[in-house]
């Protein structure tokens, strides 16, 4: 497995596996990955001929007072973790090959952004959505896989791709849980010991909104303030939002009607973390 950090060596093997009509699977991560990570590479691997881990921590999505410094890296892992689960090729670019100086081209989106993520990071999807249609057009994917985790940026790309006419597959694939139920997630490197117990409180709360739902319980504002309520008991977290909106236009709902996304973010110290459900009426 070859590691790629320019853009017009990616466009070269990509040229020529398309000359011998392979399909191509694109897996776009910030590195640092782990089993989540690994189970979209495997389902890639599965579906295509050659699959493209993607590995950049993409500058252009963090707000002036995140983690982009601290943001964990580590490609020697990367490329093991890469390589066992059959990818072709990392592609690892500086963050200069990406966003030449006199960059000055955004890839935004109304709407779908206003609310759960969008709402407490401002230009956060016009980040995501400019490094991935970048990636679209440099790695020429037939499909591009996305954890549910990130439940708002999948339905982002989504709409995305069907807006700007993109001719790719988008693939979501399940949330991968610690044994003990806690999303995975990079930034599950920051908390300490007390923390990393006190994160448990989002996969309860998680838990315990998706059991209501599916014993019946049809408003969403009543599941939203059992799970508000558990996770204020823990004292390390503080709410950022909890939320049930519409799957796909992610707009606010108040019934458990049709496919409704149940969103989090709660942070627990100085880590912001997220997780959430779909509940889809029957
Ligand atoms: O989900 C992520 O890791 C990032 O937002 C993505 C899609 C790789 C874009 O930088």
């Amino acid at each position: 497995m070859q590691i790629i950090k320019t853009i017009a060596e990616i466009r070269t093997l990509v040229k020529e596996w398309k000359k011998e009509g392979l399909s191509v699977g694109l897996v776009p991560t910030m590195g640092f990955l782990h089993e989540g990570h690994q189970s979209l590479i495997t389902r890639a691997v599965a579906e295509n001929d050659r699959v493209i881990v993607s590995d950049f921590v993409n500058p252009t999505q963090f707000g002036p007072n995140e983690d982009l410094e601290s943001y964990p890296r580590d490609l020697e892992q990367d490329a093991k973790l890469c390589q066992a689960a059959g990818a072709s090729v990392i592609f690892h670019p500086q963050p200069s090959e990406m966003y030449a100086q006199n960059h000055c081209s955004f890839v935004d989106m109304d709407g779908l952004t206003k609310e759960l993520c969008g709402k407490t990071r401002p230009i956060h999807f016009r980040g995501v959505c400019t490094v991935v249609t970048k990636l679209f057009h440099i790695a020429q994917p037939d499909r591009a896989y996305f954890g549910q985790k990130d439940a708002q940026q999948l339905a982002v790309i989504k709409q995305m791709v069907q807006d700007l006419n993109f001719d790719i597959e988008i693939i979501g694939c399940p949330i991968v849980r610690e044994a003990d139920g806690l999303a995975k997630s990079s930034r599950n490197t920051y908390l300490n010991e007390a923390e990393r117990k006190a994160a448990l409180v989002l996969s309860q709360a998680v838990f315990l909104g998706e059991r209501m739902a599916k014993n019946g319980e049809t408003s969403a504002d009543v599941i939203l303030s059992a799970m508000q309520e558990l996770i204020a008991k823990e004292p390390l977290a503080k709410i950022d939002y909890v939320k049930a909106v519409d799957a796909r236009s992610i707009e606010i709902v108040h019934e458990m009607k049709g496919s409704v996304l149940v969103a989090m973010a709660v942070y627990i110290g100085k880590t912001r973390l997220i997780d959430n459900f779909i509940f889809e009426e029957a």
